[in-house]
């Protein structure tokens, strides 16, 4: 008896939690980044999560709020895996959807509320990694509206980007600036198009990584990834954008590449893991994230952003660095989960049903 109990104990029940709205817009075939790639994405994840010994059901959220909560609690899952993902009703559902499952009890992969919400306004986290002393682009600042242009002189090449976007969105071939005139522009275009602060920073020349972190208390850094750009062409900017994270048939897709794990000298190697490993804390993290380095011209990493809950796609980003180390995908995911159960040292667990 003791035995069986023991055994039920060890097979999870996990509940695979992802936006199952599909008012995302017209599906590109050539767009990996639409909601039939994270619909095959969910089916995988459920198969290696269970292959790794958990029993695994997968609820969508579309809408119905009240539906959901009926079902989690009926389910009353050990663990929620959260893989929700809000592209339709803007940044802040995220850290909802992670805030009502903590409110309901549930122990939750990944971050936060707060480090999600946080980390999901750049120019925030920004200023919050600065204070932490951790370097950051030079001449972060955000703009409210077209006229802020004139606030101060800005020392170009900059960046400018949608200040509460994610995965490229609003970064194309017009998104390094080298006028003011142009900047306004910039400024102007993004106001409109996506109703939120524009964020602009020095653009920084150097090379870039992806540093990837798994854990609870004890933090694991997996192997450094690099972004080559060095077979683009020159009138494509050298940035991670849309098109060359996602749209197979761009030429920025077709000519970036990622180098993992990447070749780095030992002590830029670990100038780059510790000021990842302080920005992860920083912001609140927990249980798995990718945190965006890039040198700037004194060769120095700075922070991009720290990105919590990051893509966990089979093959590539964080699971690609992990099986560098041996860390197949199954065990990958049940790492995730375990930080998880472990819980955050402060998190009270005071279900309010
Ligand atoms: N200050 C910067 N200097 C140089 N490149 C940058 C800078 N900020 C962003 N980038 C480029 O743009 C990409 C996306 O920017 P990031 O802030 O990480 O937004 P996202 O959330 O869309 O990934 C980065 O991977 C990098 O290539
Ligand atoms: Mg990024």
């Amino acid at each position: 008896m003791e035995q069986q109990v023991q055994r039920t104990r060890r097979r999870l029940h996990v509940a695979l939690v992802y936006n199952g709205d599909r008012e995302g817009g017209p599906e590109h075939p050539e767009d990996r980044g639409g909601t039939n790639d994270l619909r095959t994405m969910i089916r995988h994840m459920a198969k290696s999560l269970r292959r790794a010994g958990n029993k695994v059901t997968v609820v969508p959220l579309a809408r119905n709020l009240s539906a959901f909560q009926r079902k989690l609690r009926r389910l009353a899952p050990d663990v929620v895996f959260n893989q929700y993902d809000d592209v339709v009703h803007g940044a802040l559902y995220e850290m909802r959807l992670q805030a009502l499952v903590r409110m309901m009890g549930f122990p939750i992969t990944g971050s936060p509320a707060l480090a999600l919400g946080l980390t999901r306004y750049k120019h925030m986290s920004a200023s919050l990694l600065q204070g932490a002393g951790i370097r950051i682009p030079f001449c972060t600042d955000v703009l409210e509206r077209v006229s802020d242009v004139d606030r101060r002189a800005w020392p170009f090449p900059l960046i400018v980007q949608p200040s509460q976007e994610h995965a490229g969105i609003g970064l194309d071939r017009t998104s390094i600036i080298h006028s003011k005139k142009a900047l306004r522009d910039r400024t102007r275009i993004i106001l409109k198009e996506f109703h939120q602060p524009v964020l602009v920073q020095s653009f920084l020349p150097g090379r870039e990584f992806n540093v990837a972190i798994i854990g609870g208390r004890r933090l694991r850094v997996m192997p450094l990834a690099e972004i080559d750009y060095s077979q683009l062409p020159a009138e494509i900017p050298p940035i991670m954008s849309y098109a060359a994270k996602y749209i197979e048939t761009a030429e920025e897709y077709k000519k970036t590449r990622v180098i993992c794990p990447a070749e780095v000298e030992p002590e830029l190697a670990r100038e780059i893991i510790s000021t990842a490993l302080r920005a992860f804390r920083a912001v609140g993290a927990w249980g798995y994230g990718r945190v965006d380095i890039r040198l700037n011209s004194e060769g120095r990493p700075c922070v991009l952003e720290v990105n919590c809950n990051a893509c966990l796609d089979d093959g590539v980003g964080m699971a690609r660095q992990a099986n560098h180390v041996g860390i197949t995908y199954p065990r990958l995911l049940q790492m995730i989960v375990k930080a998880a159960l472990e819980g955050q040292p402060y998190d009270a667990d005071i279900p309010m049903i």
